[in-house]
């Protein structure tokens, strides 16, 4: 069984009076459980590793190495199965941990490196005590051990900054509370099984710089909301089930440099706004139903180094003033309904590396400007020319 980390990193912001119960269910047989000396060091190493204040101190006191601590009321020792909050089973290992804090702040567990000698963890589901950490400002959950929902207050305190759940575990609504959740950051969420209504679910998120919710179930249509994203950089929401048409407003993310809405259910015209988006670097919108023209002003994309608008139904003529994309080196215009002729100032795309103008609908000879294009390594014309 490959080692691996259970991570949940949960972070309380100060001032806050929280109840905090993370419970931990190490399923593990005599053999299989690491040494009551590995635990201990364990979970002294996770002490450590949190930002302790005096109420904190004092309730993490008899977690200690040290062979004997007396407290007025309690002795306690280095068998961990005796401290405040750990709860063993018959073999002496940790099955629960339980803390009950105001102000405890920092990583939860991932600094038990011991625990890649257990064989299983589980969690069942997130604990529903997670529904009342409503002032959290990160949840990272990077477990392949978790299932079930996100819990649903999780932004109410408008604190949450960062929400990142690993691939595969989660089949559920994203937490209603996403969408007045302003303070929001980074997401990731991408390759699960959320669902959501993008029109509903999401709101303004000013301080949005990172979005990525590829390879989900999301539907409904993108908002001009999207638009107010003035720090957003990355938008992923390719391989859902968006519909509708792009929301010209999204030309006002102008911090955008990667915007991936490829494989959803997008119609409609390419907004010429997206030639806004001058930091914009890699633009996928293939595998959508678009129609129309490449607007003239995808070519003051000057960054641009992927372009891909594969199988749509975008047509007119080759759109020559991607010229003045010069760093250009992916193009994917698969069909497509592209028709004419190549032009010849395809010659003075130098970057080009990779073309792909198959199936679609262009005629006549290849302009001999081709041969200026010195790094091209594949050009595919399949079904192309008559
Ligand atoms: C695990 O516990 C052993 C003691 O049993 C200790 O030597 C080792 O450093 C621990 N490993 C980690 C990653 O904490
Ligand atoms: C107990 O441990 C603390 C640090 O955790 C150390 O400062 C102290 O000296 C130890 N006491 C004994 C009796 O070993
Ligand atoms: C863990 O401890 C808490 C508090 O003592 C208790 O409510 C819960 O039932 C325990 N869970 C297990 C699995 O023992
Ligand atoms: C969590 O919140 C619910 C109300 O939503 C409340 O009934 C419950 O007591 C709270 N639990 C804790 C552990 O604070
Ligand atoms: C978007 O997300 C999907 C799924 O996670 C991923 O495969 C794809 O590479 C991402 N796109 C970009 C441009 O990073
Ligand atoms: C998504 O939400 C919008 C706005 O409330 C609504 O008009 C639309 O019908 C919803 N889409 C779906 C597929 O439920
Ligand atoms: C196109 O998108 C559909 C879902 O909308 C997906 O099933 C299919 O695999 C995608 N095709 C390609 C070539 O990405
Ligand atoms: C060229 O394009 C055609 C049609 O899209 C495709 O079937 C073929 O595999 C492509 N050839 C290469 C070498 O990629």
């Amino acid at each position: 069984m490959a080692p691996w980390f259970p991570n949940l990193v949960v972070q309380l912001p100060d001032q806050f009076l929280l109840l905090f119960i993370i419970i931990l269910l190490f399923l593990c047989s005599s053999t299989t459980c690491f040494t009551i000396s590995g635990q201990a060091e364990a979970l002294v190493k996770w002490k450590d590793s949190l930002d302790m204040n005096p109420t904190t101190h004092s309730l993490l006191r008899s977690w200690n190495l040290n062979s004997t601590v007396s407290t007025s009321h309690h002795l306690y020792n280095n068998n961990p199965c005796t401290w405040v909050g750990i709860t063993c089973n018959g073999y002496g290992s940790v099955i629960n941990i339980t803390l009950e804090s105001s102000n405890l702040k920092g990583s939860i567990p991932v600094s038990i490196g011991n625990l890649s000698k257990l064989t299983e963890l589980d969690l069942g589901s997130l604990p529903p005590e997670m529904n009342n950490l409503t002032n959290l400002e990160e949840l990272l959950l990077s477990n392949n051990f978790l299932y079930g929902y996100l819990p649903e207050n999780i932004c109410l305190g408008g604190r949450l900054k960062k929400i990142a759940v690993s691939y595969h575990y989660f089949t559920c609504s994203i937490p209603k509370s996403m969408r007045n959740c302003n303070s929001v950051v980074r997401v990731l969420l991408g390759v699960n099984e959320f669902t959501g209504n993008m029109s509903e679910d999401f709101g303004i998120y000013p301080n949005l710089v990172y979005m990525e919710l590829g390879n989900n179930k999301f539907f409904g249509k993108l908002t001009r909301n999207w638009g107010h994203c003035q720090k957003l950089t990355m938008l992923n929401i390719s391989n859902n089930k968006v519909s509708g048409m792009l929301p010209p407003e999204l030309g006002k993310a102008t911090q955008l440099q990667k915007l991936d809405l490829s494989s959803n259910l997008l119609v409609g015209k390419i907004p010429k706004e997206l030639g806004q988006l001058r930091l914009l670097y890699i633009l996928k919108l293939n595998n959508n139903t678009l129609s129309g023209n490449v607007p003239a002003q995808i070519g003051m994309l000057f960054d641009l180094q992927q372009l891909d608008l594969a199988d749509n139904k975008l047509g007119g003529p080759f759109p020559k003033h991607l010229e003045q994309c010069a760093n250009l080196e992916n193009l994917n215009f698969r069909s497509n309904r592209f028709s004419g002729a190549v032009p010849f100032q395809i010659g003075n795309f130098h970057s080009l590396r990779n073309v792909d103008l198959s199936r679609n609908m262009l005629i006549g000879d290849l302009p001999p400007e081709l041969g200026n294009l010195f790094l091209l390594e594949t050009l595919n014309l399949s079904i192309t020319i008559s």
